[in-house]
């Protein structure tokens, strides 16, 4: 999933935050703007407190083909889930580390069997040091930095020094996880949590917009501001 030989940055832009009705038009101008993901947020009522995308939206996703799919599993028992979305085309999918451990590790290491990159979440409460004992499981750990279940949130104080914490972690212990941030990023932070660490951003309210050109300005903007 993830070439492990480049650095550039990866830009996630989060479909929660799409018109539900114009999804593949705002997908394709997302990806015409320069991103190179499209995360699908699904969650199931219960681990947050909103109900959003399922297998079948990932499916349609992946047949129109726009780009790789990053599906974020809010969800309380994902093992039920996976290979139903890795079936409907997932490239990479994440699951919580507030599950437990042992569920968790149980669904990274299914997500490999099923070819698939695997991600570790975990939420702003949890303490960062809480991936350790994935980290030879996941091929990507995702800080939330905003409290999973609504996008349009702001970016958590403290974000900045938890993805520098997280960075430390995988750095000392010399594995090759990718970090991925996902909540309040916007162009006025998004090179601070690049310098802090982060490789993926995942963004909803700052790359959707009303007309798919706003659309393709606004992850343009995200992308221009990295690489400034
Ligand atoms: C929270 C969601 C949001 C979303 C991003 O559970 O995961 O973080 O993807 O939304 P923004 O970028 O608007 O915070
Ligand atoms: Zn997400």
């Amino acid at each position: 999933m993830f070439d492990h030989t480049s650095d550039r940055p990866l830009i996630a832009p989060s479909l929660l935050a799409a018109d539900p009705l114009q999804l593949l038009c705002h997908a394709e101008a997302a990806r015409r703007g320069g991103a190179d993901l499209l995360h699908l947020d699904v969650m199931d009522g219960h681990f947050v407190p909103n109900l959003s995308f399922g297998t079948q939206t990932c499916a349609a996703l992946a047949r129109a083909g726009v780009l790789p799919l990053d599906v974020h599993l809010m969800v309380t028992e994902p093992l039920t889930l996976i290979d139903a979305f890795a079936e409907g085309g997932a490239s990479v999918i994440t699951v919580h580390a507030e599950i437990g451990a042992e569920p968790a590790t149980a669904c990274l290491r299914r997500i490999h069997e099923l070819g698939v990159g695997a991600g570790l979440s975990v939420k702003p409460g949890t303490p960062v040091a809480a991936v350790e004992p994935f980290l030879e499981y996941a091929d990507m750990i995702l800080l939330m930095t905003v409290e999973p279940g609504f996008g349009g949130q702001g970016f958590l104080p403290g974000s900045l020094e938890r993805i520098g914490e997280l960075r430390g972690i995988i750095d000392l212990r010399g594995f090759a996880c990718r970090i991925e941030i996902d909540g309040g990023v916007r162009k006025d932070n998004i090179v601070r949590c690049a310098q802090a660490g982060t490789d993926i951003f995942v963004a909803g309210s700052a790359t959707f917009g009303d007309t798919e050109e706003e659309t393709e300005r606004k992850v343009r903007a995200l992308r221009t501001a990295l690489e400034a």
